[in-house]
C-alpha cells in the first residue's frame, strides 16, 4: 500500500485564505452534487516543492460548468463556460480559478491538438506530460487534501527529476520537448535518462506542431527568468533549430540577454526575441516571422532591428552630428533601437544609439507650425521645412531657447525675401 499523504496543511499555509476557502467550498459543493473536485498539475508540484503559485487548476469528476454555475451563488464574479470542453473559469476579486472536467485524450493526428472524452481523474492525470504533473489533492470533504499520485511524482521531486510518463508522450505531442528543457531550468532538475533518450528519439516531431503552439512556447520560454539558458540547451539538443535553422543559443546570446536584464529586471519579450532573431538575415528573419506568425507589432520590431542593423556601419562613423544619428533612427520602435544598442560590437555606434535613446529623441523645437503662422509665414509646405531646420538645429545644440529660435528663424530665406512676412 502506498502510504497516503495529505497536503491540506501545506494547502492553507502555502495558499491565500481566499482561495483556500474557495476550494473548500467548492469541494462540498461538489460533493451535494454527487461529483468529485480535485487540485490538479503545475500547482500541487509547487505545494510539494514549497514554490509560489496562484494558477488554480481544479478538475471535476462529472460536469465543471454545472458545479462553476452553483459556485457563482457562492462567489460572484465573472463566470466564462466552453461547453464544447465542459471547461469553465471563475473570476471574482483579483482570484481566477480554472475548471475542467475530467478527460481522456486521444492523438488522433500527429502535432494536432487531442480529441476529448470525459473520464475519471486517474485517466485525466494519465494524459498528462511529467510525473511531476501528474499529481492532484482530493478537495471533497471525504478525502481533503489527499495526494494522488499514480506515477510517483513525489518521488521525482525529491530526486529532481522530469520524466514522462510513457513513451509515446513527446511524439504526442511535441510541444512538451520545449516543457521540459523549461522546466528542467526553472527548476534545476534533470531530464531522466529515459525520457532525455526519447526526447531525442522525437526531435523530429517538432515538425508537426503549428507555428502558433511554437509561438506559445517560446513565449512561455522568454518570460521564465532566464531563458538564455534553455535556449543554449535547445540548442545544444537539436531543438532550436526546428524554429529556424539559423537561430543560435551561444554565448553571445546569454550575455545580451544578461545586459537586457541590466537595464530592467523583467526585459520584454520584444526585446529577448529581438536579440534571438539579431543574427538572422532579413530573409531568415521573414521566414521566422511567417512560420511563427507573429503578430504584426512584434514582426514590426523585428524589422525595425534588421533595418537599423543595415545602418550600424553609418552609426559607427565618430563624430556624428547628433541631427545626422537622429534622422538614422528616428520612426523605429524604441525596442529594436534597444536591441541594437546591446547587440552592436562598435562602441561608437552604441555611444550614438544611448545618446538617441537618453536624449535626442525627445528634443523638439519650441517653436510650433501656428507660432511660425502667427509670425506671419502663410501656411505651406515651408512651415515644414523651417520647422525641420529649427529641429535639426536644435539637436546640434546651435539654439537652446525659444529666443534663439526666433532669431534663426529670421536669418532663413522667407524672412529675407523683398516682402519678409510681418
Ligand atoms: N499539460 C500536459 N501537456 C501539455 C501541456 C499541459 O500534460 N502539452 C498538463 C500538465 O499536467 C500541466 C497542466 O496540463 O501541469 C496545465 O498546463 P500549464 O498551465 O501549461 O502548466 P502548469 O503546470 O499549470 O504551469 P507551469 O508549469 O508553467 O507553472
Amino acid at each position: 500500500m502506498p502510504e497516503k499523504v495529505n497536503l491540506a496543511d501545506k494547502i492553507k499555509k502555502q495558499l491565500p485564505a481566499e482561495l483556500v476557502h474557495f476550494m473548500q467550498v467548492g469541494g462540498e459543493v461538489a460533493h451535494n452534487q454527487g461529483q468529485s473536485l480535485y487540485l490538479v498539475g503545475g500547482v500541487v508540484r509547487d505545494l510539494l516543492l514549497g514554490r509560489t503559485n496562484l494558477d488554480l487548476d481544479l478538475v471535476v469528476e462529472g460536469d465543471a460548468i454545472k458545479l462553476a454555475q452553483q459556485l457563482t451563488l457562492s462567489y460572484p464574479g465573472k463566470l466564462t463556460t466552453h461547453p464544447r470542453f465542459n471547461t469553465a473559469s471563475l473570476k471574482w476579486d483579483r482570484w481566477r480559478v480554472d475548471l475542467a472536467t475530467a478527460r481522456s485524450e486521444t492523438y488522433l493526428k500527429l502535432g494536432a491538438l487531442p480529441t476529448v472524452c470525459p473520464s475519471s481523474i486517474d485517466s485525466d492525470l494519465s494524459r498528462r506530460d511529467f510525473t511531476i504533473n501528474a499529481m492532484a489533492v482530493g478537495l471533497n470533504p471525504d478525502g481533503y487534501g489527499e495526494l494522488i499520485d499514480l506515477y510517483g511524482g513525489r518521488c521525482d521531486l525529491e530526486h529532481k527529476l522530469i520524466r514522462v510518463l510513457h513513451q509515446k508522450s513527446f511524439s504526442d505531442d511535441a510541444t512538451r520537448i520545449w516543457r521540459g528543457l523549461r522546466y528542467q531550468r526553472r527548476l534545476g532538475f534533470q531530464l531522466e535518462e529515459t525520457t532525455l533518450s526519447l526526447l531525442k528519439r522525437d526531435i523530429g516531431m517538432l515538425a508537426t506542431i503549428s507555428g502558433d503552439r511554437i509561438r506559445h512556447e517560446l513565449e512561455l520560454v522568454l518570460k521564465e527568468e532566464f531563458p538564455e539558458k534553455i535556449l543554449l540547451r535547445a540548442d545544444e539538443l537539436n531543438v532550436l533549430k526546428w524554429l529556424h535553422p539559423s537561430l543560435k543559443g551561444n554565448r553571445w546570446l546569454a550575455e545580451k540577454f544578461q545586459q537586457a536584464r541590466k537595464l530592467s529586471a523583467t526585459p520584454p519579450l520584444e526585446l529577448y526575441l529581438a536579440l534571438l532573431t539579431y543574427p538572422l538575415t532579413a530573409k531568415e528573419n521573414e521566414q521566422l516571422i511567417s512560420f511563427l506568425r507573429l503578430p504584426k507589432s512584434l514582426a514590426q520590431i523585428l524589422r525595425d532591428s534588421a533595418s537599423i542593423k543595415a545602418k550600424l556601419g553609418l552609426l559607427s562613423v565618430p563624430k556624428l552630428a547628433p541631427s545626422r544619428v537622429y534622422r538614422l533612427l528616428y520612426g523605429y520602435s524604441p525596442t529594436a533601437v534597444i536591441a541594437n544598442m546591446l547587440a552592436s560590437d562598435s562602441a561608437v555606434a552604441c555611444r550614438h544609439i544611448q545618446l538617441f535613446l537618453d536624449k535626442l529623441r525627445y528634443i523638439k523645437p519650441a517653436l510650433s507650425g501656428q507660432d511660425l503662422i502667427k509670425m506671419g509665414i502663410p501656411p505651406s509646405p515651408t512651415i515644414k521645412e523651417l520647422l525641420d531646420k529649427l529641429h535639426q538645429a536644435k539637436l546640434d545644440g546651435k539654439v537652446r531657447s525659444r529666443k534663439d529660435e526666433e532669431e534663426l528663424l529670421r536669418s532663413f530665406a522667407p524672412f529675407n525675401s523683398p516682402n519678409p512676412p510681418a
